[in-house]
């Protein structure tokens, strides 16, 4: 009797240690490890460790499905496979030209018992963290789901300390947070500066959410391949420090994403760094999207580009031709509203003289089109724009032509006020006028409640309208830049007409938050988190700081110095100048907005730490220039920065433009100072960056090669 229970304890030993070894996977490295596993109650769930100590403990997956009881527990494994996969990949554009994408792979094969529904599990696991996602290949048991929620679970081992904005289901442009976790309370941020309440129906954050664990290690969970299915926030339980994914629904539908077999979720990802700035250096992201499908895309250039935009957003001028949009605006007694429209050919020509003369490719004009009397509070009316019809005082025709001869590209711009319906009929038509005047980029905007009043921004619903807009521009030759986007979650590799987009707090805030603005700790945060899942178009360079005499109750809080660094801090292949012309106009400092590329061949980001600094830098491709941006919040500090990137035996032209010695970002932003040193690879320099301050730095061949 003895022998037997014991042969059969060794069978089972042997079973379950082969077991525990199949579904366990590492990352090419050896460091990160994944383990599979199913709970007492056959629930599938996973844990990740990073140098063999757990960082996320056992975490369940599931879903709820209409119709089906529970498709949470009673599953059984049918399979597992292991493999591996190595490649080198080249961005069209962006922040390298190169991105490894190597990976372990390991699914498992599931068959839920009651309902016979299979479903397969895949893991990838990299250098720089992990992606997993559900995948349900056809079958006869099941042809449709409805998912009303799906219940991913990120069981954390720590009370971390943590970067997060709400959960809301329709814009992402809130302040980021940093508690514990257990301190989070989203619902607590319901109230918005300038939208009366947003729409936050749990204690849940969106991502990317970055957290920093005791021991230094740093973590982002987001989302990859964000593709017919709804956008994914997490709700929180502070007590027992689990994350569960809590899809963006709809008050139309009723559920969450509705999905016909076979399908593929967007991957859930933890991006995993030993220090902060590992973070930045990760393409993980977009590593987890489909290779290109455009091919090359010779009509998009990366650009900088002037705008008639801040002059609106101060209420100097207007979208509107009546100028009745804009009640609280400057509006000197002497003018008549109607001279405040601001998309004039007149102004768009001006605008086009100083693009070219400044090493700006574009002009963005926003207002152009008629509508904007309407744009805002009209929710009852589906659709105030059309995307063809000019204002009177605006001939799109002759600002095109214009730009053409002074080699300066129009942007279009497209504001939908919320009305995705009449923008998608109107796809063709505003898109055929684009490609007929050679016009290869759109600005689009989404202010507002969606139209129908229900949907939301992150929904399945709107993902679809975005992925519609991005697939139909490409057929048109068109790069897109999304105001009140979907996140960004690395779709650029697939569709590299997306170049860049909003989703977030932008500059625009600081000209009239009632809250006072972007606080200096905003961009030092913002590095490590909203600028993970992508480009962001943030709108840096602004020189009259104070917004005087148009905005005296509001200022941006940085130094000069600051906003010429974000130029380098922040990735995006379209970055805007925007102040008015007459503020750069003879200004030593605007140098470097002159010469800063927008397209690089390497980036790295040198030192930082989330919400408190952060310096980056960039290699110019064709020219193989450099360029540095270093930015701090509230606190001042001494950055030691060691050029050894630099190519050694070649010598450079730096030129620092960097925070005058009494700069502070409120006391006295505008005081800056710029040097000239000839530097090589073993040169270092001291920065010191002022309380909201700064550096920027172009770093030349003194000899570039010709060509
Ligand atoms: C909000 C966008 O973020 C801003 O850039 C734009 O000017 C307005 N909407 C109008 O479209
Ligand atoms: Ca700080």
């Amino acid at each position: 009797m003895v022998r037997i229970v014991s042969i059969i304890f060794l069978v089972i030993l042997i079973f379950s240690c082969n077991l525990k070894e199949k579904i366990f996977q590492t990352s090419p490295d050896g460091k990160v490890g994944i383990a599979l596993v199913l709970t007492d109650s056959s629930t599938p769930a996973y844990k990740l460790s990073i140098n063999d100590k757990t960082l996320i403990d056992t975490s369940c997956l599931g879903f709820d499905f209409a119709g089906i009881d529970d498709f949470n527990s009673n599953f059984k494994i049918t399979g597992i496979d292991k493999n591996s996969f190595s490649e080198t990949w080249e961005m069209p554009w962006g922040e390298r030209r190169y991105v490894e994408n190597n990976y372990n792979q390991l699914s498992i094969d599931l068959k839920h018992k009651p309902t016979k529904i299979k479903l397969k599990l895949v893991f990838r696991i990299f250098n720089d963290g992990v992606g997993f996602r559900y995948e349900f290949p056809e079958q006869k048991a099941v042809s449709e789901l409805i998912i009303m929620d799906e219940n991913t679970q990120f069981n954390l081992t720590g009370d971390h300390t943590c970067w997060w904005i709400p959960g809301d289901w329709d814009i992402y442009e809130h302040l980021y947070n940093t508690t514990k976790f257990s301190e989070i309370d989203a619902l607590s941020k319901r109230n918005h500066p300038n939208l009366a309440q947003t729409y936050i129906p749990e204690n849940a954050v969106n991502t990317p959410i970055t957290m920093r664990t005791e021991e230094g290690i740093h973590l982002c969970f987001h989302e990859a391949d964000l593709t017919d299915y709804a956008g994914m926030t997490l709700k929180i339980d502070p007590e027992k420090l689990i994350m569960t994914s809590e899809l963006v629904g709809s008050e139309i539908t009723g559920y969450k994403v509705k999905r016909t077999l076979p399908f593929t979720t967007p991957w859930r990802t933890i991006q995993i760094s030993e220090n902060a700035t590992g973070l930045i250096g990760s393409n993980l992201t977009e590593n987890l999207n489909e290779p290109n499908k455009l091919g090359s895309i010779p009509w998009f250039h990366p650009i900088k580009y002037a705008g008639i935009w801040w002059e609106m957003h101060l209420g100097k001028s207007t979208w509107d031709i009546s100028g009745s949009q804009d009640s609280n605006s400057f509006s000197p007694d002497s003018e008549t509203p109607s001279s405040r429209h601001g998309a004039t050919t007149e102004n768009a020509k001006r605008l086009i003289d100083f693009a070219s003369e400044n090493n700006i490719g574009g002009i963005l004009v926003e207002g152009w089109n008629t509508g904007w009397e309407h744009w805002i509070g009209f929710e009852d009316r589906e659709g105030v724009f059309d995307f063809i019809t000019c204002y009177p005082d605006y001939d799109l025709k002759e600002v095109v032509r214009y730009g053409k001869e002074k080699g300066v590209e129009l942007i279009m711009h497209h504001e939908t006020s919320g009305a995705p319906r009449t923008y998608e009929a109107q796809l063709d038509t505003a898109y055929s006028l684009m490609k007929s005047l050679g016009i290869h980029t759109v600005k689009t905007g989404y202010v507002g409640n969606i139209i129908p009043v229900g949907e939301h921004h992150h929904g399945q619903w709107m993902v679809n309208h975005y992925q519609k807009v991005i697939e139909t521009a490409a057929k048109y030759n068109i790069a897109v830049n999304a105001h009140e986007p979907i996140k960004a979650t690395g779709k650029r590799r697939t569709w590299p007409n997306i170049i860049s987009r909003e989703g977030l707090r932008g500059q625009e805030f600081n000209a009239w938050a009632s809250d006072g603005g972007n606080p200096p700790e905003h961009l030092p945060i913002i590095a490590f988190t909203r600028m993970l899942a992508g480009p962001i178009d943030y709108t840096p360079g602004i020189f009259n700081i104070k917004l005087k005499p148009y905005k005296p109750d509001n200022q941006v809080n940085t130094t000069l110095a600051q906003q010429l660094a974000l130029y380098v801090v922040i990735n995006s292949p379209v970055q805007m100048v925007p102040d008015l012309i007459e503020y750069y106009e003879g200004h030593p400092a605007f140098q470097f907005i002159r010469d800063v590329g927008v397209n690089w061949e390497q980036t790295l980001a040198l030192n930082g730490e989330v919400g408190d600094y952060v310096t980056i830098a960039r290699e110019e491709r064709e020219t193989g220039n450099w360029f540095v941006g270093s930015i701090t919040d509230e606190n001042p500090r001494m950055i030691n920065l060691k050029l050894n990137f630099l190519t050694k035996g070649e010598t450079y032209d730096a030129t620092l433009f960097l925070d005058g010695a009494d700069a502070h970002w409120d006391k006295n932003p505008t005081s800056y100072k710029i040097e000239h040193l000839t530097v090589t690879n073993s040169s270092d320099v001291e920065l010191n960056l002022a309380a909201g301050g700064g550096a920027a730095i172009s770093i030349i061949k003194t000899n570039p090669e010709i060509e």
